[in-house]
């Protein structure tokens, strides 16, 4: 039974010099259109059981006014959730005011998750965009009042130029938001965003891994435990939606670009905004048994934990050590065959990309 959906909202006030998801420049003109092709896509799934994890992600969801937001959640406010759902919804840090944070919370979002990337005055510069940690440690302060008790930021690292106590500077920031959750991501200068056709130097690698290194000590000492690669949370708050990715389970996806997992098709609605008004451009692939083992694992190692053997063997019928050849990888101790588990060692998080390719057909 399907008991998630991510809905994506492409709208962004600003643009991003790094940013290569599916978005546009916010335009009035084109958001009625959009919420009406989002409405009769929803409508045509006939959703009946109650969702536990509903993810409205962007773009910036945040960006829409007050008026379309509401016309927004006269759609979501139809969805069933089941009692113990977690709703979250992206936040830019720019559009944290009082009213729409009220509105959301009176509709069902209980999680926010907040891209504040980093609080350096010329590193934000850098990717375009402009906070300080005042303003911040208001709208946190503004949500927690509200209501909202599952917080999430973004954190960014490895921004060029950034050096290792503007990262300290940030982590401790971050930890005086006292949020419950932190993803981090090390930013990738992805072809055709503003820092790659500007020719911005990346970072250096080695910096890069005392970055990754430094974030993991520090988050960890501060009560935080890193469940996936990326991702920090404290005690119960780690992100419900991103598990069922992470745990190949099966999700509904709704808006422009988003990508869904249903029965044995996997697929993604067109990143093109005319051909998504009227439905078009659907794209769609069957997935074959020996398909689902492997996205098993390339998922499932993202988790610290790593994947349950027994619950491999419930939905295949066969053993990981079996299915793959991974026998080096275990001899070197870059994976770890524990009783219940198969993991990836700590000391190879960071190179995980390498070992999860060797689970690519
Ligand atoms: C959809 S955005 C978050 C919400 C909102 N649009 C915002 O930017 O505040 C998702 C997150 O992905 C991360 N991200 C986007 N592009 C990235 C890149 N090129 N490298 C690393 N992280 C990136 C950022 O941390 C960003 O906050
Ligand atoms: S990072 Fe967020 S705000 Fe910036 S362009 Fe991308 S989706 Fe929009």
């Amino acid at each position: 039974m399907v008991r998630s959906a991510y809905i994506h909202i492409p709208f962004c006030k600003s643009i991003c010099s790094y940013c290569d998801f599916c978005k546009f420049l916010y335009d009035y003109q084109n958001i009625d259109s959009y919420l009406l092709a989002l409405k009769e896509e929803i409508a045509s799934v006939n959703i009946k059981n109650e969702l536990s994890t509903l993810y409205l992600g962007g773009g910036s969801p945040s960006c829409l006014s007050l008026r379309e937001i509401k016309s927004l959640f006269a759609i979501l406010d139809t969805l069933p959730l089941s009692c113990d759902y977690e709703f979250t919804i992206e936040v830019n840090p720019v559009d944290m005011t009082r009213e729409k944070l009220e509105f959301w919370y009176q509709h069902r979002v209980n999680r926010l998750s907040i891209g504040i990337e980093t609080f350096q005055k010329e590193l934000l510069k850098t990717l375009g965009r402009s906070h300080t940690f005042d303003e911040m440690k208001e709208k946190v302060t503004l949500a927690r009042e509200v209501g909202f008790k599952n917080i999430s930021v973004d954190l960014m690292y490895a921004i060029p130029k950034e050096t290792l106590e503007q990262l300290e500077d940030d982590l401790e920031k971050v930890n005086a938001l006292d949020v419950d959750h932190v993803s981090c991501y090390s930013l990738m200068i992805e072809p055709k965003t503003k820092l790659y056709l500007e020719k911005i130097t990346p970072i250096d690698e080695e910096v890069d891994l005392t970055m990754y290194q430094k974030i993991h000590s520090f988050l960890e000492y501060h009560g935080f435990h890193q469940y996936e690669i990326s991702n920090y949370a404290k005690e119960k708050k780690e992100s419900k939606h991103n598990l069922v990715y992470w745990n190949n389970q099966e999700y509904y996806g709704f808006g422009l670009g988003a990508s869904f997992y249903l029965e044995n098709v996997r697929g993604e609605n067109t990143k093109k905004l005319k051909d998504y008004l009227t439905h078009q451009g659907r794209m769609e692939e069957i997935i074959s048994e020996e398909d689902k083992m492997r996205y098993e694992m390339i998922l499932g190692l993202r988790k610290i934990k790593g994947v349950k053997k027994k619950e491999f063997y419930q939905k295949y019928r066969k053993k990981i050590i079996d299915v793959f050849k991974i026998e080096d990888l275990l001899e070197k101790n870059v994976l770890v065959d524990d009783e219940n588990y198969i993991s990836i060692h700590p000391n190879y998080l960071y190179v995980s990309n390498e070992i999860l390719t060797r689970f690519v057909d």
